[in-house]
């Protein structure tokens, strides 16, 4: 067995892993970056973010050439649906993605290590290369766990990756079903209920809760789901699924109100299982290492996200907090600076989060029903984007900002948008927040005209009640 010395080793190669990698190397720490999945990148390049944000794209332009170009003078013919073409553009976009991580990590001399590392005690690794090669030792003054998270499976749900999928499956699918059973109203049941829905599928969307999308601004959920609906989505709610097979070339479902009662008999094409994801620790040598999890298995850490185990950290999907890329890579960035000797932290309260479906929606910071449950008094300025000059020449009207400010101080608490462009516009909030502005800050500062980011402005003097174009 061969051995290195690194002062720090970062297991997986996701938004948390490889931006701490960099990072650290960037500080002149000796960095190593072990990853099992034979490329870069993690859950996000390879399974998540970069290939639904390709076809959500590409998906959309379909649409759009079908149905949304006549308005605008545009006439087309003939518009047909290549879908090889369509995910040798999504599988391209991945390949350049994931190879441009491993020119950074040359670029700033960070070690990659192709293969599954597993701790044989407190700063020590055994990786085994997934090309089968010999066994490697790595110690590491520092080591940080990045592993991400995996699929939660749904009891009586076998997933094949064919007929009964879970993302992985559904951003790869050889032809559109006529029918798509989504399971879980959540980012990933959304999306690419989206995706397949604008490619021809007839898509219901089963739920547990009585709402979509828990977590989110409850208005903000109510108006997706309303607009959602009118695109052809089928929303069944407080709805279980018990069962689902293989029924010849489709899946028979067996579906039952979420609190019992009758069973009902539903088919599909392809059924998508999308009801959240879970840390991911499997082979790790968790305990060797003698590191806990919580009652979730997410690995336990402090505020510097250190493990009990002094010299083991973790950071991402496999900690708490939301599962988000973004969120990962802060984390690596803080935590590789801590390991440099640098004060870093990462600001929770001004964490965006974006549904990408059309219209997309953003929210970062709190919403009214957290805001209510805490018993803070705030005010509401809406500003909705039909009175937005930019987003009527765009014909993309749909939607509103929302900013809740402290009814006494003013200050943004969050904001919320449904609409076009709405992942691009948060930013603006974003940076409103960490710099603990308030509403009437984001109402004095020039935006350009004319633009969709307007209608942040107009919704923050909303909040004093005098906006100037409605
Ligand atoms: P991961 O990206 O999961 O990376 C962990 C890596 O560790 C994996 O590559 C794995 O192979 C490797 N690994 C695990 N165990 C070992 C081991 N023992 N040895 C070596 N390597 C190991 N988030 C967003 O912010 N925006 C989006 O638009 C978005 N879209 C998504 C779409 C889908 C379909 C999915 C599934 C997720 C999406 N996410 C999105 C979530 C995002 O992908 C995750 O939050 C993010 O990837 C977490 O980063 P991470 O570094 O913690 O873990
Ligand atoms: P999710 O947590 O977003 O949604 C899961 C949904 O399934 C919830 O509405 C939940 O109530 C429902 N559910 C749970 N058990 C159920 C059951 N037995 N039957 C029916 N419904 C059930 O999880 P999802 O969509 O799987 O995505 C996982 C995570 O990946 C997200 O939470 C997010 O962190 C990340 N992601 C982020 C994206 C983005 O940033 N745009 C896109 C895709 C994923």
């Amino acid at each position: 067995m061969t051995e290195q010395a690194y002062e720090v080793i970062v297991i997986g190669g996701g938004p948390g892993g490889y931006v701490a990698a960099i990072r650290a190397a960037q500080l002149g720490l000796k960095t190593a970056c072990v990853e099992k999945r034979g490329s870069l990148g993690g859950t996000c390049l390879n399974i998540g973010c970069i290939p639904s944000k390709a076809l959500l794209q590409s998906s959309e332009k379909y649409e759009e050439a079908r149905h949304g170009l006549a308005l605008h003078g545009v006439k087309l013919d003939g518009v047909a649906l290549d879908l090889p073409a369509m995910m040798a553009h999504k599988d391209k976009v991945v390949a350049d993605n994931t190879r441009g991580v491993e020119f950074l990590f040359k670029k700033y001399k960070v070690d990659y290590v192709k293969g599954a590392a597993r701790f044989t005690a407190p700063g020590k690794l055994a990786v085994s290369p997934i090309d089968g090669g010999t066994a490697q030792e790595l110690t590491g003054n520092s080591i940080v766990i990045a592993t991400g998270a995996d699929v939660v499976p749904l009891p009586g749900v076998a997933i094949d990756e064919q007929a009964i999928v879970s993302s992985t499956g559904a951003l790869s699918l050889p032809a559109v079903p006529k029918s798509l059973v989504v399971v879980g109203a959540g980012y990933i049941g959304l999306e690419m209920g989206s995706v397949w829905r604008r490619l021809g599928s007839a898509v219901t969307v089963v739920e547990f809760l009585d709402r979509i999308t828990p977590g989110m601004d409850g208005e903000l959920a109510r108006n997706l789901q309303r607009v959602l609906a009118r695109q052809g989505f089928v929303f069944r709610l407080s709805t279980k699924v018990v069962a689902a097979k293989r029924d010849g070339q489709g899946v028979a479902l067996s579906l039952e109100p979420a609190h019992g009662g009758p069973r009902e008999e539903l088919k599909a094409d392809v059924v998508l299982v999308a009801i959240g994801r879970r840390p991911y620790t499997d082979g790790l040598g968790l305990e060797q290492a003698g590191v806990v999890t919580d009652n979730q298995g997410r690995i336990t850490v402090d505020d510097g996200f250190a493990t009990n185990v002094k010299g083991i950290y973790a950071i991402g999907d496999v900690i708490a907090g939301p599962m988000l890329a973004h969120k990962a890579s802060e984390e690596g960035v803080a935590l590789a600076e801590r390991l440099a000797g640098q004060k870093a932290h990462v600001n929770y309260g001004a964490i965006p989060a974006v549904i990408y479906t059309w219209p997309e929606v953003a929210s970062v910071g709190r919403g009214e029903e957290e805001l209510k449950a805490a018993g803070i008094a705030y005010k509401t300025g809406k500003f909705p984007f039909s009175a937005n000059a930019r987003a009527r020449a765009n014909a993309d009207t749909e939607g509103f900002v929302k900013i809740l400010a402290d009814a006494k101080s003013d200050r943004v608490l969050g904001v919320h948008i449904i609409g076009p462009d709405a992942g691009t516009i948060i930013a603006e909030a974003v940076i409103a927040m960490e710099y603990g502005a308030s509403a009437e800050d984001i109402a004095r500062t020039c935006h350009a005209h004319p633009t969709l980011n307007e209608a942040v402005k107009e919704a923050a003097l909303a909040v004093e009640g005098h906006p100037i174009h409605i």
